[in-house]
């Protein structure tokens, strides 16, 4: 299986060729250097030299509060560029796996959403993300939307890497206690990324780590636990801390497609990734 990965660099991406590997596909990785998502000509032509079984999209805009100035930015990569390599994908028969957020949900819902539920964006990075995976739908090809988030991995920045480091030189920390969600491991997302580009079905899927939804707060408790440090852990309100970008509130994301893969419990991915950059310290 000849699987194309954009922004391979990026924290998943890299975590997804890395499956590949193992599962004995060829990877075929573009970081941004190789292959901007933003170059509707590099794309085509990327896309049908490799002439990929399946294309898996993990180039995007990350930078959350960055977005809310700079809306078309955000929406050339988010949004456009899904469309056009989920056109070339098409063209080239290559199946799509686009890689979306739990950010296309307000977090009013009380409870964990599955595909179904009605999306209703907060900020420009979830809304820019919405009409990605608007843009892959209509091109008609093959194409799996993968809704994930509160990721963490080895390859890059992220929630869990900053606490460990903030826990390691502070006495205690400051975390919201009123945005829930489902941490999920880059390492674990990758395995469930390649089972949908090895199959067929079509349209949204939630992916998400396992296990009970969880606070920021929560989640840094069991981050110093399994690392144990022994900074602690005080509570504060989403209020309490504004950022430019509103967040939602309870995003947890569950699944009710049988054929979606399911992924171990978030605190078995944070084991994993403790291990993992104690053999790369
Ligand atoms: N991180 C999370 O908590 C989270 C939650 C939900 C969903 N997601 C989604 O998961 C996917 C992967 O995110 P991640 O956490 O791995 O983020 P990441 O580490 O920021 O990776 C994104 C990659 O995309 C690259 N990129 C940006 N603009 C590009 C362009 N024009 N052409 C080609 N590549 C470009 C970036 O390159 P540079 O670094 O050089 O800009 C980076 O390597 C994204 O679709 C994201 O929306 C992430």
């Amino acid at each position: 299986m000849r699987l194309l990965v954009t922004g391979a660099a990026g924290m998943l991406g890299q975590d997804v060729v890395r499956a590949a590997r193992a599962r004995g596909w060829e990877p075929l990785p573009f970081a941004r250097a190789e292959l901007d998502v933003t170059d509707a000509a590099a794309v085509e032509a990327a896309i049908a030299a490799a002439a990929p079984d399946a294309v898996v999209n993990c180039a995007a805009w990350t930078d959350v509060d960055g977005a809310e100035s700079d809306a078309a930015g955000a929406g050339a990569i988010n949004a456009t560029a899904a469309g056009v390599l989920a056109r070339a994908s098409a063209a080239a028969a290559a199946r799509l796996v686009q890689v979306s957020t739990d950010y296309v949900f307000d977090g009013e819902r009380g409870a964990p959403y599955v595909e179904s539920d009605a999306t209703a964006p907060r900020s420009v990075y979830g809304s820019t993300k919405l009409d990605g995976e608007h843009a892959v739908a209509a091109a008609g090809g093959s194409h799996a939307i993968a809704r994930t988030q509160w990721l963490f991995g080895a390859g890059g920045r992220n929630f869990a890497a900053t606490m460990l480091a903030l826990g390691a030189e502070r006495d205690e920390v400051t975390v919201v206690t009123d945005q829930l969600g489902l941490p999920t491991a880059t390492a674990a997302l990758a395995v469930a990324l390649l089972e949908l580009a090895a199959g067929e079905s079509q349209g949204v899927h939630h992916l998400a780590g396992g296990g009970e939804p969880v606070s920021w707060h929560g989640f840094t408790l069991e981050i110093f636990r399994q690392a144990g440090l022994s900074c602690r852990v005080l509570p504060c309100t989403t209020a309490a801390m504004p950022r430019p970008a509103p967040r939602p509130a309870f995003s947890a994301l569950a699944s009710e497609r049988p054929e979606t893969p399911r992924l171990p419990p978030w605190q078995d991915g944070l084991a994993h990734y403790l291990e993992r950059r104690k053999v790369h310290a």
